[in-house]
């Protein structure tokens, strides 16, 4: 029999410092709690670990065909905070185990099956539902159920990213609590019921999300479930209904803020129309992240990270808008960047695009300059927000440095491939128009006027003449060849 240890009770600390540099309340805490083995706490982490990454899958690759252009920046940030947590977990693992770490194992195939189910949904109802209301309240109380468990000072670094994760998983279940009422209707729910029914069994099947509780028999199967084997990402771009005429390529932002004849407080709203078409840039890199296999995690944080920051840029431009009192349903978004990447370039060609413009964005002409225009403005918002976007531009030159230069011959290759893969997909201006998918109708004098009306500023008649489309020129100013 082991003897029983002393209950600390009558030991005191130096002039009754706090124990334990603050961990516990009292030094019993920390003989009491015989906590979780290094194993149990390596096992629970991988569980996490492989939550976070479903997770991380889920909101990612739904971001292209999701049309609500709110639900896109969510799944955006939700995407790239479950990159970050899987990414400090994968780290915290590695400090307690020798490799391999089988961290791409799968814990438990009900706990597999359990993520397929809500990736492969159909529809956005029963994703909010399941995601929202079953699977981030599971991870987060698996988390909760680890902070409780174990040991305080022994297990101290594994629970210090537990209440880190558990920090933004909160926000992310607030988030949830509030979009799934607005968006999940009782109709849908009704369908989905016992779907919806079914999934909390398939964790109990699994031993609880965390593996901590005894494993239940399989239940049931409901009549309707979805996955088998979830299909690749779908990388159709899709728009809610406030994004009219998506085609229109009317209006050349880069060849007018570019020219030094027209006024700041004008260039701001180019600037803000061009923030806003950054929704594009979710689309494209959800897809690029999806599909391209073999990378360190490290690839996928940091390419979830650069999603973020342009879902970000697109929430600039609405803000923007907003600011000025303009209504920006007036100005087609158009997503033909988006949908002609994705649906005609792989994934290193897509990439290579992607580079080839934010390398194009250093010079003193991009992003300094939109920078500089903010600041004479007089329009403080426009100055902050290009101030951040600036930065935000360098790191991500350096994140295409990382992941896609060096996955090609050399620096100028990576240049060269990626302005030919642009060239290639930007050529189809006439054929939209042609076969009636859009006039390229030219919307910058009404927006102009409207915000000259709104600011009580006066309309300069030369800068509401401006009709200078992307037909013969690309965003990068560089002329395009005859079709
Ligand atoms: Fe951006
Ligand atoms: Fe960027």
């Amino acid at each position: 029999m082991p003897s029983r240890p002393h209950s600390g009770a009558g030991y005191e600390p130096y002039r009754h410092l706090p124990p334990l540099a603050g961990l516990v309340d009292h030094l019993s805490e920390a003989i009491a709690n015989t906590g979780l083995s290094v194993d149990e706490v390596v096992g629970r982490l991988k569980r996490f670990h492989y939550a976070l990454v479903r997770l991380h899958g889920i909101f990612n690759d739904h971001i292209p065909s999701e049309p609500v252009y709110e639900l896109k920046m969510a799944f955006s940030l939700h995407a790239h905070l479950c990159a970050e947590h899987a990414g400090a977990l994968r780290k915290r693992v590695g400090e307690m185990r020798e490799p391999p770490l089988g961290l791409d194992k799968v814990p438990h195939p009900a706990l597999e099956r359990f993520f397929d189910e809500i990736l492969a949904a159909p529809g956005t109802a029963a994703r909010l539902a399941a995601v929202y209301e079953l699977a981030v309240p599971a991870l987060i109380s698996g988390f909760e159920r680890h902070q409780a468990e174990s040991h305080p000072l022994a297990d101290h670094p594994s629970l210090r990213l537990g209440r880190f994760a558990l920090l933004e998983l909160r926000e992310i279940a607030t988030y949830g609590n509030q979009a799934v009422p607005a968006l999940v209707d009782e109709a849908a729910r009704g369908t989905m019921r016992d779907w919806l029914g079914w999934l909390p069994g398939l964790l109990a099947e699994a031993g609880g999300l965390d593996g901590a509780e005894p494993p239940t028999p399989a239940g049931p199967r409901p009549a309707v479930s979805w996955s088998g084997e979830p299909g690749p990402i779908d990388l159709s771009v899709r728009r809610d209904d406030r994004f009219s005429d998506p085609y229109n390529m009317g209006v050349n932002a880069e060849v007018y803020l570019q020219d030094p004849q027209y006024d700041d407080a004008s260039k701001v709203i180019m600037m803000f129309y061009k923030r806003l078409r950054e929704i594009d840039v979710p689309e494209v890199m959800a897809g690029i992240i999806a599909q391209t296999k073999g990378k360190p995690w490290d690839y996928t944080r940091d390419m979830a990270r650069q999603l973020w920051d342009e879902a970000r840029h697109a929430m600039m431009g609405e803000v923007g808008f907003v600011s000025l009192g303009i209504d920006w349903r007036m100005v087609p978004v158009n997503f033909t960047w988006s949908q002609s990447l994705n649906s005609q370039l792989g994934p290193l060609e897509r990439h290579a695009v992607l580079y080839f413009i934010e390398q194009g964005l250093m010079p003193r002409s991009g992003k300094r300059h939109e920078w500089e225009v903010g600041r004479a403005s007089g329009h403080p918002l426009a100055a902050l927000f290009q101030d951040f976007d600036w930065a935000d531009e360098v790191l991500h030159a350096h994140i295409g440095r990382t992941w896609y230069v060096s996955a090609m011959p050399g620096p100028r290759e990576a240049m060269e491939f990626g302005d030919a893969c642009w060239s290639k997909v930007m050529m189809n201006w006439s054929a939209w128009k042609r076969d009636g998918l859009t006039t390229h109708r030219n919307w910058w004098p009404d927006v102009y006027r409207a915000a000259c009306t709104r600011a009580g500023r006066p309309v300069r008649e030369d800068q509401a003449a401006y009709a200078t489309s992307y037909e013969n020129t690309r965003a990068d100013l560089k002329p395009l060849a005859a079709e």
